[in-house]
């Protein structure tokens, strides 16, 4: 990474740029958190939802992105104040997403540290507490703390590196770990006892409960967490795509990745829940408790187990390094520091967010209120006024511009996607938003 705007880093080919922004959209989104809501919102009912809120708000909002971020090259504040100084706002709606995501997601990413190192050391299986009560009694300790800090510091190594060294390299190690492993685990989980009950809840769909004013609204903010659209992470990332990517087969090939990856989450997942005679409605502690109940008695439990979170892990990373890089770039361009110091003032704050999240200081449960605030509200309006933004207030051939590279791909998906960003996305965002609201 260059000290100055001039020498600015890029991301390699175009498969590193799928990489990298798949790294960044896949991670406790699609491992953790997809199952456990889609658990509590009917299954196959909120995976039909979920799909169509990639394709219809989520694709379109991240094109709206990478185009203010790949045409500016700044961090998420820096990039809209240069295209017009009175939205600058929007890039500091992002920077504040990244703090209050900051602010839990390195905790949850913590609990995967624990239950690997608990599975290597043989810990896990061997204990004679079930597997509800050993999470209960971890939550209890000072482990999740210093896992969350762990956690932080190791996005920090990665991070300080630079966006070539650092994010590039660790993306395309991890991400192709990471589907091997799952489909492993999809394959085993298939013979399973009772792991048909898990498809039939996952896969079998209740219409009436999918289109309800609540299932949509999780959904599409599922969509929108699951895809880092809507805080300026993908800002921040396609500042450094080089001009003559194409951003429309990019956004295509990243969001296809993500819902493969929580297509197979649910598939590793449900099956295991119910072969387990447990509840898909377990919530956050979903993965955690169920689980390694599943690898209990099969053989070679620990390898299983080890493998699994190390997984998540390694999804969580590549996630958390890309809005610990949305801080990082803010500080570092707007404050004109060091890549270093930018990225040690943003280590700093994610360690005091996660300490007090840890602490539920004032009785507050700030997990649940940061995840609640940045997945159903911060994320989907940043997403809502990024296509507005994009179509009604820049020049007219802006977009047009970013998608064709000016004019030299996609020339006919073009007027579609600027079509979608006119009159359909922000609209159905703003309707799903009133519905729920009335
Ligand atoms: N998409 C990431 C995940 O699913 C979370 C994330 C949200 C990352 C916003 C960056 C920005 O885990």
């Amino acid at each position: 990474m260059g000290k100055n705007k001039n020498t600015r880093a890029s991301f390699g080919g175009k498969l590193s740029v799928i990489l990298v922004a798949a790294g960044s959209a896949i991670g406790l989104g699609a491992l953790w958190r997809f199952p456990y809501v889609a658990g509590e919102n009917g299954g196959a009912a909120f995976l039909l939802v979920f799909l169509l809120s990639v394709l219809v708000v989520g694709i379109p909002a991240m094109l709206a992105e990478f185009a203010v971020g790949r045409y500016t090259k700044k961090n998420a504040v820096g990039a809209f104040r240069t295209l017009s100084k009175r939205w600058s706002w929007l890039g500091y709606s992002g920077v504040l997403g990244a703090l209050l995501i900051s602010g839990y997601y390195y905790l949850i990413a913590g609990w995967s540290l624990e239950y690997f190192v608990s599975s290597v050391t043989g810990k896990l299986f061997s204990s004679n507490q079930l597997f509800d009560a050993q999470f209960a009694s971890f939550e209890k300790s000072w482990r999740p703390l210093i896992y969350g800090i762990v956690f932080v510091l190791m996005t920090h190594l990665i991070v300080a590196r630079g966006v070539g060294k650092g994010i590039e390299k660790a993306s395309k190690v991890m991400m192709p770990a990471l589907f091997v492993i799952l489909v492993v685990m999809a394959v085993r989980v298939a013979f399973m006892p009772g792991a048909v009950e898990g498809y039939k809840f996952f896969l079998s769909c209740d219409f009436e409960k999918a289109f309800s004013a609540d299932t949509i609204m999780k959904a599409m903010g599922q969509a929108f967490f699951s895809l880092s659209v809507g805080m300026g992470c993908m800002v921040t990332y396609a500042s450094y795509f080089k001009k003559n990517n194409n951003v429309i087969s990019t956004s295509f090939n990243v969001s296809i990745l993500t819902i493969l990856v929580s297509v197979l989450a649910g598939l590793v997942i449900f099956p295991a829940v119910f072969s387990a005679g447990l509840k898909p409605t377990e919530g956050p502690s979903l993965v955690f408790v169920t689980l390694p109940e599943i690898f209990k008695g099969m053989p070679l439990d620990a390898l299983w187990a080890s493998i699994f979170f190390m997984l998540v892990i390694l999804a969580s990373l590549t996630s958390t390094i890309s809005f610990h890089e949305v801080l990082t770039a803010y500080f570092r361009e707007e404050f004109s520091l060091t890549r270093k110091k930018g990225a040690m003032l943003t280590t700093a704050v994610s360690i005091l967010l996660s300490t007090i999240t840890y602490f539920k200081v004032f009785g507050i449960d700030f997990s649940k209120c940061y995840d609640y605030i940045t997945a159903n509200i911060l994320m989907p309006l940043g997403g809502m006024f990024t296509c507005i933004f994009v179509v009604w207030f820049m020049k007219k051939d802006f977009m047009k511009d970013e998608l064709t590279n000016s004019g030299v791909c996609n020339r006919y998906l073009a007027p579609l996607v600027i079509f979608m960003l006119r009159y359909v996305t922000p609209l159905i965002i703003l309707y799903i938003f009133v519905k729920n609201l009335l």
